[in-house]
């Protein structure tokens, strides 16, 4: 069957890409795309072209496999410019998505229709490139610049009602699409023609304009190239002719396309599709997950009952009494609150998610659901006396898990009966909005539990990634490794606003020091000081001389740094200083560069020992995890991805 293939409707030509699973731009799409313009400009009896694809979309892009090798022609521009001069107007009809690559062979024709919940959008600067045939010399003629940079720079695609009201397409369709698109065909002789793009002017902005734009994007980029670089190739856009323009966006295209951040994005967005999909449970069936039940309504439980009624689950909450589950749907009542007052949610919606949380203090309620996880304190004996309940009440084919960080996933399920349905998930802190599910199997764990795990991390817009059982799983034993790291840096004479100015530098939001002064030494002390007590030999870390001081981080009004009161701005401390025995006026000089590079090969060589040791299955699963738990820049591709490139 060919990629592209053309059938008739009377005098319509219908165009058919067929190329699983998303239609991708590849090179015999493109081809075929080329010979059906020449095919059907030759045939007299042929009045307009429909262009659709098969399958659950829309071209969803360039073909992305191909962007690490030699571009093979004929390259997509040509394509474009050939649907668009071509001596029949074509139609897009749009189902599904048409993105990147996709959407400019759409803004290449005469028409764009789309079905009411197919999108649209120029997601390339997610990649680490901008777009290349087109997309932002032809966008800004249709949508105006505003919502021209703010599509082209996001990269965040828009549904088919939005698309309309900017301009981007003609028609949204309710019913049968190809339908409405052949009728449209014949009756374009009624109608006239929009003018092709090229000949339209392009809209202008001022100076301010721009510059604000770019001041904007740099901030929120923190490193990442590719949105400024789109933000240039739109005023070129709107500065130049049409085919100034063009040359310009498809050189820097080309230019960005073989740099090490588009080949880092590429790496991610390879690793994000392979994670879900673990080789070892293809043809697994998953467990039906319709009811939920969560044992805790502290912030971690209140996170995770959260993401639960996000994905439309019913939940019921468990608190030891009535207070505590007053104070947990309180606490889920926030987190609803808050979507609502940043515009994520109506706030009907909000009160339907609430509406859906059921709070009990008794486990006789849990007797018929399909998954609990628990998310109470982080003491073994509360959690095997949870789980030992959980036993005696809940279904023997319910999924219990618990989201312990670093207690060990088979002592808490000792005594389970049915232990092939007790798994450990890792959820991250704001459960609902982080993006990591650390799934964490025992050896006694069945395969249709872990399946399950990796479904509702599906239900649950999470990337999961597998973790073997060990102190900290994958993610947290990095960061104890990360940390040690940095105060080795301390103890060597580095200045604590140095190595957090690196990693700030490096492309995280905050460096380490003040991302545990904002989320409070203690806790990781008291893990240490239990640690301790168990007779294992924990050596004493400069944290700790801190929190034994009472500086816990910000939440007491100090940690590594001193802060005014009302003020998350980090002062260096004369108290440190003298708690740790520094000297800032004989601080080592370091370049910014070397004191990062120094911490990510410490998270490196982690990585590589925990891959060694089968705690994770892949590396790129540990980038993952670097990214989506612990903010480690996209477009650096992760630790490992770092790693492997320096040599
Ligand atoms: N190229 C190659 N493969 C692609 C692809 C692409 N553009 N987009 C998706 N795929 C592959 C995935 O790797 C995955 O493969 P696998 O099954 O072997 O793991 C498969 O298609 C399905 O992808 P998803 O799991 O992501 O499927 P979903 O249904 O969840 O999502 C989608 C579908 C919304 C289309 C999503 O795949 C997506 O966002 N794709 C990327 C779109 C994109 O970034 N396009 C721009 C490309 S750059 C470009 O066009 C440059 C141009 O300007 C010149």
């Amino acid at each position: 069957m060919p990629v592209v293939s053309i059938a008739r409707e009377g005098n319509v030509a219908v165009v058919t890409i067929d190329n699983p699973p998303v239609n991708a731009l590849s090179q015999a799409v493109r081809q075929g795309l080329l010979d059906a313009v020449t095919a059907l400009d030759a045939d007299p009896a042929v009045v307009a072209v429909v262009l659709q694809c098969a399958g659950r979309t829309f071209v969803a892009g360039a073909d992305v496999s191909e962007f690490g090798k030699p571009p093979q022609e004929p390259h997509l521009p040509d394509v474009v410019s050939a649907i668009e001069n071509t001596a029949r107007p074509w139609i897009a009809a749009i189902h599904g998505s048409a993105l990147g690559g996709g959407f400019e062979l759409a803004l290449a024709c005469r028409f764009r229709l789309a079905l009411a919940d197919a999108s649209v959008g120029l997601p390339e600067v997610t990649l680490g490139i901008v777009p290349g045939a087109g997309g932002t010399v032809r966008t800004i003629r249709l949508a105006g610049v505003e919502a021209a940079v703010d599509l082209v720079t996001t990269g965040k695609p828009v549904r088919a009602g939005r698309a309309l009201e900017l301009g981007l397409i003609d028609e949204v369709v309710d019913a049968d699409l190809l339908e409405a698109a052949v009728a449209l065909a014949k009756d374009l002789p009624n109608r006239t023609l929009p003018e092709p793009l090229p000949q339209r002017p392009a809209p202008v902005a001022d100076d301010a304009f721009w510059t604000d734009a770019e001041a904007r994007i740099t901030k929120r980029a923190r490193g990442e190239i590719a949105p400024l670089r789109a933000l240039a190739c739109l005023r070129r856009a709107t500065e130049s002719d049409f085919v100034t323009a063009m040359t310009f966006e498809r050189a820097t295209f080309l230019e960005l396309r073989a740099g090490p951040q588009a080949s880092a994005l590429r790496h991610v967005f390879f690793a994000e599709r392979a994670a879900p999909k673990p080789a070892a449970l293809s043809g697994v069936p998953a467990l039906p997950l319709r009811t939920a039940a969560v044992i805790g309504g502290g912030t971690m439980g209140a996170g995770i009952a959260a993401a639960l009624r996000d994905a439309g689950l019913p939940v019921i909450l468990i608190e030891r009494d009535e207070a505590a589950v007053a104070r947990g749907i309180a606490n889920l009542s926030d987190i609803f609150a808050g979507a609502v007052k940043r515009g994520r949610l109506t706030d009907a919606a909000a009160e339907a998610r609430i509406a859906g949380v059921a709070g009990s203090t008794d486990y006789a309620a849990l007797a018929d659901v399909d998954l609990v996880i628990e998310a109470v304190f982080e003491d073994l004996a509360v959690k095997r006396d949870v789980f030992a309940k959980l036993g005696r009440i809940c279904r023997t084919d319910a999924i219990l898990a618990t989201n312990t960080s670093y207690l060990d996933p088979r002592e808490i399920a000792e005594g389970l009966a049915n232990p092939a349905r007790f798994i450990g998930l890792h959820f991250f802190s704001p459960a609902n909005v982080m993006k990591l599910l650390e799934i964490v199997p025992t050896p006694e764990t069945g395969d249709a539990t872990l399946a399950s795990a990796f479904a509702l991390a599906r239900m649950l817009g999470k990337i999961p990634v597998r973790s073997g059982i060990c102190e900290g799983f994958i993610g947290n034993r990095i960061l104890k490794r990360y940390r040690a790291e940095a105060e080795a840096l301390v103890r060597q004479g580095h200045a604590i606003a140095s190595i957090d100015a690196a990693m700030r530098h490096y492309g995280f939001a905050m460096g380490p020091f003040e991302a545990q002064d904002l989320g409070g030494l203690d806790i990781a002390f008291l893990q240490r000081e239990g640690a301790r007590a168990a007779g294992r030999n924990v050596p004493e870390t400069l944290g700790d001389t801190l929190v034994r001081a009472g500086r816990k981080g910000q939440k007491s009004g100090g940690g590594w740094y001193d802060y005014n009161v009302g003020d998350r701005r980090p002062l260096p401390s004369d108290e440190v200083a003298r708690l740790l025995c520094l000297d800032p006026a004989t601080a080592v000089e370091a370049d910014l560069g070397s004191i990062a590079d120094r911490l990510v090969g410490a998270m490196a060589d982690e990585g590589a020992t925990i891959l060694s040791e089968g705690i994770a299955e892949k590396s790129s699963d540990i980038d993952l995890v670097e990214i989506h738990g612990y903010g480690f820049p996209r477009w650096r591709g992760g630790p490992m991805f770092q790693a492997a490139s320096d040599h």
